[in-house]
């Protein structure tokens, strides 16, 4: 059997983004992993007693988790994945959930890219991850800066040029930017995309997206064989802790990548957690706190803005800020003072003086907002 068919992608005979993406992932997947047979878990039937995964059959003294937590959980997330389709308006088989977002960088990266040949690109400052799982790999990173003088803007056309090279499978473009906050212009993200459309996947990690202005490009999905999408409950859900992301793709990619993910990809109190924070209720309430969050956001970003020690706040569509300062160890250190840890990006050439505010609790902000203006 080729690699191609093991995979279903012989169904590509029938025209569409699916077809085409799963065209795509037999021309730039690495063939070891076309080929690779899944790990074979133990069978799931929840309403059978389970005396073949040499489980411990009693809970430890004190388990209140619903389903045990001597029992291994549901091997594929099948509910989760469900839940986070509704949630991103998507077809379940076009999610696949991790341990957080980071899981699914990760696999992307080792799902693509074959050590010692292939490369990403990534347009820094962004976030750090990509060009760790890609070293982690042994793949190459192609950097194509943003451009500063345009407020941290993409460059499509140098994005582009750096995608002549044949090494590239992978482009991470995030939005909005962490850590400089801003969107990145859909245009520019729909040109790159589209003109990668039969060379490169093109990922766009929109793990800030719920607090932006900007649409998402998940319903964009149907549209685009090559792109990827990554989201997270990490931010806008409050579930950093909990630890779950998703990729959202076209069906073949998640296909592939399926294969990739470790059995049992969630831990049982990450599921049940993840489940009770999506009831439709807390849906609100994180709708709710997204709203706080923002007008916090812009209290924060105003009252720096007067601040002797702030050069510039950089127009931020994210739950953070980006402030560049005059004296960044003074800045950080009155955030030390008021109790408070703050991310210096201070020494990056490309974020000079800089230093990465998360937006928090109305107290903690006006903690911080008088330390600074003492400093
Ligand atoms: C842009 C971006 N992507 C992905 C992540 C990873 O998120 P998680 O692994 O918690 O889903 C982060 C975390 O800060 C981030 O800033």
């Amino acid at each position: 059997m080729s690699a191609a068919t093991s995979l279903g992608v012989q169904a590509a005979a029938a025209p569409g983004p699916s077809a085409a993406a799963s065209a795509l992932v037999a021309k730039l997947a690495r063939p070891d992993i076309l080929r690779l047979q899944p790990y074979q878990h133990a069978s799931w039937d929840p309403t059978l007693e389970r005396l073949h995964a040499n489980e411990n059959p009693w809970r430890f003294p004190g388990d209140v988790s619903r389903s045990g937590l001597n029992r291994y959980p549901e091997p594929h997330p099948l509910e989760v994945e469900a839940r986070l389709a509704t949630l991103y308006g998507v077809r379940p088989a076009q999610v696949l959930a991790g341990r957080g977002s980071d899981e699914g960088i990760d696999l992307l990266v080792r799902g693509f890219c074959e050590a010692a040949r292939d490369a990403i690109v990534t347009c820094p400052p962004t976030f750090g991850m990509y060009k760790v799982a890609a070293r982690i790999q042994g793949a190459d990173v192609v950097e194509v800066p943003l451009l500063r003088e345009r407020g941290y803007a993409l460059d499509p056309d140098a994005v582009l040029r750096a995608c002549d090279d044949p090494r590239v499978k992978l482009v991470f473009l995030c939005s909005p930017n962490n850590p400089t906050g801003n969107s990145v212009d859909p245009r520019a993200i729909e040109r790159v995309v589209r003109e990668l459309a039969d060379r490169a996947f093109v990922i766009v990690d929109e793990a800030y997206a719920e607090f932006a202005a900007q649409p998402s490009f998940v319903p964009r999905l149907a549209e685009f064989p090559n792109l990827g999408i990554l989201r997270t409950l990490s931010k806008a859900y409050a579930l950093a802790g909990a630890r779950c992301g998703a990729l959202l793709a076209n069906a073949p990619v998640i296909e592939l990548l399926r294969r990739m993910i470790p059995p049992y990809a969630l831990p049982a109190p990450t599921m049940e957690a993840v489940l009770t924070a999506l009831e439709p209720a807390r849906l609100a309430q994180a709708r709710e706190r997204i709203g706080q969050l923002l007008a916090e956001r812009d209290r924060l970003a105003e009252g720096f803005a007067n601040l002797r020690i702030v050069a510039r706040v950089w127009p931020s569509d994210a739950n953070f800020l980006l402030i560049e300062t005059t004296d960044a160890p003074a800045f950080l250190a009155a955030g030390l003072r008021a109790g408070l840890l703050l991310r210096d990006f201070s020494a990056n050439p490309q974020t000079p003086g800089c230093v990465r505010v998360s937006v928090g609790t109305p107290d903690q902000n006006d903690r911080l907002l008088r330390s600074v203006a003492a400093a």
